[in-house]
């Protein structure tokens, strides 16, 4: 069983920084347990699991968002900051998740989208009403058109998920009016950062959350909160993929929620700074501002060994003290027993409809995704586990079309698949589906069909299977927290063949990974702690990753 975090500190740091080096499980409540029989997972499900969890030897879960939501995206846009969806169930679950959570351990960091709202925002809502040039409108970027009879939208600039960033509103009197900026789908308006009020109003939902006891917070969208309120047109030579940010307004942002952040003791700000590439991702980075990032250059990248040598050195090298995070997949991108097991092994959120263009391995990608785990979590820093990772479950790429509900797909008229293949409703046992996500007898099929194949993933398949992905995952984290030298400490390339990754962790432990094509030879005078595969003797099989025991 999971030890309770000790006040004392450990190889995660203090008990006030334990997210440096912690093992963070990303849940994402509609896919997770579905304890009301609707097809939709919700926080009772959850705490249902939590021992499930406990078990797995996490140290938090990181929750997508639980906000009441017209759902247009999956809950990314959100009506009522204060509050839960009723899909998920009630504050008094939220509280006694956390209280709950807390009593076994784990600690609880919640999705904000200080990015944008929903149009069923009542603040969006008002802004509608109150017409132009009103100071309601202020908190959202409203302009009038361009070109004869404003017909135009004000820039050039388009929706990430497809499509043009502005929609135009009909005006109270009927009409046709000013045009509102979403960089997202319409039905997620961007607030106006420059507003004092919505500056206020997101530094008290940060009190909210804290002072009912949740320990951290995704910030979602953190690259794209500022604008230049000139809104010039985006031009594609600039090579900037954040057209949008006025970076210096960003860094003042972030350093008023860590202002918040630090009345609180032990909480952390975690930013979603979209940017594959490590140097533009250490624009984002200072002292005294987000705690830490996601690492989006080491989940983009390709299994190669040179490759993830140079961004595992770039992430380190990140300035500020912000710990290194290591993410390999989560609720946007494909999966990764799928990425490891196709021809090129990248992935790139622009170029999806291309990686789905491949066909996977899938023996390959499981046998790869086992050894980058062990990877994983053997680099210094804090590492993010997505739900079902721990199974591996693969991205369910034949979903039929009119079960799809990524706007994603709508809005690129099917050319892009969308993010649905990796949201699919965790199986938990049996032999088929709804495989336990849904209790017996429930009145609705999960929201995503499961494919049947997964009756040999499921938690009650794979913890009775000593070779199981679930196992696998057990026993990584239990070596994980007790080793002294793990989490948050240095790490220290060892010399190694080409195809080869080799470090040290402290005096006695190594991680050496083959990603070339042949057998290495293993150390003479280690011994294997665990291994992602069958290990020959003397020799580390490709695609295989052993931690040793050495010195
Ligand atoms: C990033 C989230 O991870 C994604 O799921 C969402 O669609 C966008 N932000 C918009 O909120």
């Amino acid at each position: 069983m999971h030890k309770p975090t000790s006040p004392e500190p450990s190889s995660s740091g203090s008990s006030d920084t334990w997210w440096r080096g912690a093992a963070i499980y990303q849940l994402y409540v509609r896919s997770f347990a579905d304890a009301s029989g609707d097809g939709i997972g919700d926080l009772a499900g959850a705490r249902a699991h939590l021992p499930y969890l406990a078990e797995l030897g996490i140290d938090a879960i990181w929750f997508n968002p639980w906000y009441p939501s017209p759902q247009f995206d999956a809950g990314y846009d959100i009506a009522d900051y204060r509050s839960i969806d009723p899909l998920f169930g009630t504050l008094a679950d939220a509280d006694a998740l956390i209280t709950e959570a807390h009593a076994l351990g784990i600690k609880i960091i919640i999705d904000v989208v200080p990015n944008h709202s929903s149009s069923l925002n009542p603040w969006f809502i008002e802004a509608l009403a109150a017409g132009p040039g009103s100071a309601v409108r202020d908190r959202f970027w409203f302009r009038p058109g361009i070109g004869p009879g404003g017909n135009q939208p004000p820039n050039n600039w388009q929706s990430i998920f497809g499509g043009p960033g502005w929609t135009r509103i009909t005006e109270p009197d009927g009409t046709p009016g000013e045009w509102y900026l979403h960089l997202f789908a319409p039905e997620q308006p961007d607030f106006n950062w420059d507003s004092p009020a919505v500056r206020r109003e997101f530094e008290d939902v940060l009190r909210f959350w804290f002072d009912r006891g949740v320990d951290g917070i995704r910030i979602d969208s953190a690259a794209l909160l500022a604008k230049d309120p000139a809104l010039p047109d985006y031009s594609p030579d600039s090579g900037d993929p954040n057209p949008y940010t006025d970076l210096d307004e960003v860094h003042e942002i972030y350093r008023s929620w860590r202002a918040v952040a630090d009345e609180y003791p032990g909480r952390v700000l975690v930013g979603e700074v979209w940017l594959p590439d490590a140097a533009r991702l250490a624009r984002y980075v200072n002292p005294g501002e987000l705690h830490t990032v996601f690492n989006f250059p080491y989940l983009s990248c390709p299994w190669d060994a040179a490759a993830l040598h140079q961004v595992i050195d770039q992430t380190l090298s990140l300035p500020g003290e912000a710990p290194a995070t290591w993410v390999l997949s989560n609720h946007d991108v494909d999966r990764i027993v799928t990425r490891y097991g196709r021809a090129d092994t990248a992935f790139d959120l622009q170029r999806r409809r291309y990686f789905h263009g491949f066909g996977a391995d899938l023996q390959l990608g499981t046998r790869r995704a086992r050894a980058a785990a062990l990877l994983t979590m053997a680099l210094p820093g804090a590492v993010y586990i997505y739900q079902g990772e721990e199974l591996g479950l693969w991205e369910v790429q034949d979903i039929p079309d009119e079960l799809r509900q990524d706007p994603i797909f709508y809005r690129t008229h099917g050319g892009d698949p969308g993010r649905d293949g990796s949201r699919v409703p965790l199986p938990w046992s049996g032999t088929e589906p709804p495989f336990g996500f849904t209790p017996a007898g429930a009145s609705a099929v999960p929201w995503l069909p499961q494919p049947k194949e997964w009756r040999d993933l499921t938690v009650a398949a794979e913890s009775a299977r000593a070779d199981s992905m679930l196992r696998l995952y057990q026993d990584a984290l239990r070596i994980r927290h007790a080793e002294e030298s793990l989490g948050d400490a240095p790490m220290s390339w060892q010399p190694s063949p080409d195809g080869v990754l080799a470090f040290d962790r402290g005096p006695s432990f190594r991680c050496v990974t083959n990603l070339s094509s042949e057998p290495v030879p293993l150390p003479p005078d280690a011994s294997a702690l665990l291994a992602s595969g069958p290990l020959d003797t003397g020799l580390l099989p490709p695609d295989t990753t052993v931690w040793l025991r050495i010195g």
